[in-house]
C-alpha cells in the first residue's frame, strides 16, 4: 500500500456548540471529529444558546477551548445591530464577524435594512481589519442585497453556504465587477437534492438552512466549484442529537466534518464536472487559509489513495454519533494526521493531548 500526504484542510464553518450545547458536541469531541476528517483548522460560529456577541462571551469561549481542543480553533463573532461598540475590541481576536440576516431561526438573526447598514457602516472598526470579512448567513434576493452593500460601503464580505444556481449566478456577476465577494459551498448541498430529505429516507436528518436544492442547483453548484467561482468548501458541521432530531420540532443540521474529505476525494478521482485532487486542496486547504488570514498550514495527513469505504454511524468522534452520508463512499482513508510534527490522529485513534490545539487570532 503506497500512502499519499497531503497538506491538512481548513474548515471556516463549523458549530462546535460550547458552551451552552454539550449535548450535541463540545470542544474536545469537535475537534476530535476534526482531525479524524483530515482538518487541523477550524473557524467557530457565533450561534450558542449564550452567542458570542460580547467580549466577554468571546473570552469565555476562548478560555474553554484551550484547555480541550485538539486542532487550531479561531472564533468568528455574531454581528446584531445593538453590538456595534464591541467591534473594535474584539476585531483582533477573531476571524470576521457573522451576521445571520432574514429568514433563519435563532437570537441572532436579523434583517432590517437600516440594521444591516449600520452593521456594515462599522466592519470593520480600523483599516487594519479590512482583510477580515463580514460572513454572511443569506438566501435569495438578501444575497443581492447583500453584494449591493459590499459594493457601496467597499467592504469584504463572504457568502456561507451557497446552496442555489441564482445565488452562485449573483457571485459570479459580482466578482466580474471586481466586488469584495467570496462564497463557500457544504458537502450536503454537493452531494444530496431535496428528495433525499423525503420523510422514508433521511427525514429530518436531512433537514438543514439553507434546505437541500434540486439536481440543477446542484450540477451548478459543482460547475462553481471546479470553474472557480465559488471559492472553497465548509461543511457548516452542525451536530444536533438523534433525540432532537427525532423530535416534533427537529433542529436544522448536520455534521460533517468526518465525511467531507472522503466525499470529495472520490469525487477527484472520478473527476466529478471536472474536479482534481488540485483543485480540492485548494478548496480545501489553501483557500479557507488565505481568505481568512490563517497561519501558514502546520499540518499534513496521509491517506490510501486508493481505498474506498462506505460512511456508517458507528465510530464517528462527532458527538450526535450520526451523518446524513451513512451508506454512501468515500475514498482515501485516513491514515495519519500530523500537526507541528507530532502525530496526532493514527488508525483510527486520536493522540493529540486536550489543549494542544492552538487558539487562532
Ligand atoms: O443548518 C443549520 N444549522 N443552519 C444554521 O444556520 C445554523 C446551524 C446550527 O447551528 O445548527
Ligand atoms: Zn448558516
Ligand atoms: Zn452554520
Amino acid at each position: 500500500m503506497s500512502l499519499l500526504t497531503l497538506p491538512s484542510l481548513a474548515d471556516p464553518h463549523v458549530h462546535l456548540r460550547e458552551p451552552g450545547s454539550e449535548n450535541k458536541e463540545d470542544f474536545f469531541t469537535g475537534t476530535c471529529a476534526a482531525l479524524a476528517g483530515g482538518y487541523t483548522a477550524l473557524l467557530d460560529m457565533p450561534n450558542n444558546p449564550q452567542p458570542t456577541i460580547s467580549q466577554l462571551a468571546l473570552e469565555e469561549k476562548r478560555n474553554l477551548a484551550a484547555t480541550k481542543i485538539v486542532c487550531d480553533v479561531g472564533f468568528n463573532f455574531g454581528a446584531l445591530p445593538d453590538n456595534l461598540a464591541e467591534y473594535a475590541a474584539i476585531a483582533p481576536k477573531v476571524a470576521g464577524l457573522k451576521a445571520y440576516l432574514g429568514e433563519t431561526h435563532g437570537p441572532l438573526v436579523f434583517g432590517g435594512l437600516t440594521e444591516i447598514m449600520e452593521v456594515f457602516a462599522a466592519w470593520p472598526p480600523a483599516p487594519e481589519y479590512a482583510g477580515k470579512p463580514i460572513l454572511i448567513h443569506a438566501e435569495g434576493q438578501m444575497v443581492a442585497a447583500v453584494i449591493g452593500l459590499a459594493a457601496l460601503y467597499d467592504r469584504k464580505i463572504h457568502i456561507c453556504h451557497l446552496s442555489k444556481k441564482s445565488e452562485l449566478n449573483l457571485v459570479r456577476a459580482a466578482k466580474a465587477r471586481g466586488f469584495k465577494v467570496t462564497c463557500e459551498v457544504a458537502p450536503h448541498h454537493l452531494f444530496l437534492t431535496y428528495e433525499d430529505a423525503a420523510p422514508g429516507s433521511l427525514g429530518p436528518y436531512g433537514k438543514m438552512s439553507p434546505a437541500l436544492q434540486n439536481s440543477t442547483d446542484v450540477d451548478a453548484l459543482w460547475q462553481g466549484l471546479v470553474e472557480g467561482s465559488i471559492d472553497m468548501v465548509a461543511t457548516d458541521h452542525a451536530p444536533h442529537t438523534c433525540a432532537e432530531k427525532e423530535s416534533d420540532k427537529p433542529p436544522f443540521g448536520v455534521p460533517g466534518l468526518e465525511t467531507a474529505f472522503g466525499l470529495l476525494y472520490r469525487a477527484a478521482c472520478q473527476q466529478r464536472s471536472g474536479l482534481t485532487v488540485a483543485r480540492l486542496l485548494e478548496v480545501m486547504a489553501y483557500a479557507p487559509r488565505r481568505v481568512f488570514g490563517l497561519p501558514p498550514n502546520a499540518g499534513e495527513f496521509e491517506i490510501d489513495p486508493k481505498e474506498e469505504y462506505t460512511f456508517t454511524n458507528t465510530g464517528l468522534f462527532t458527538k450526535c454519533a450520526w451523518t446524513p452520508f451513512a451508506g454512501m463512499k468515500g475514498r482515501g482513508r485516513i491514515r495519519q494526521v500530523r500537526l507541528r510534527g507530532a502525530v496526532v490522529f493514527e488508525d483510527g485513534q486520536v493522540l493529540a493531548a486536550p489543549g494542544s490545539g492552538k487558539i487562532l487570532f
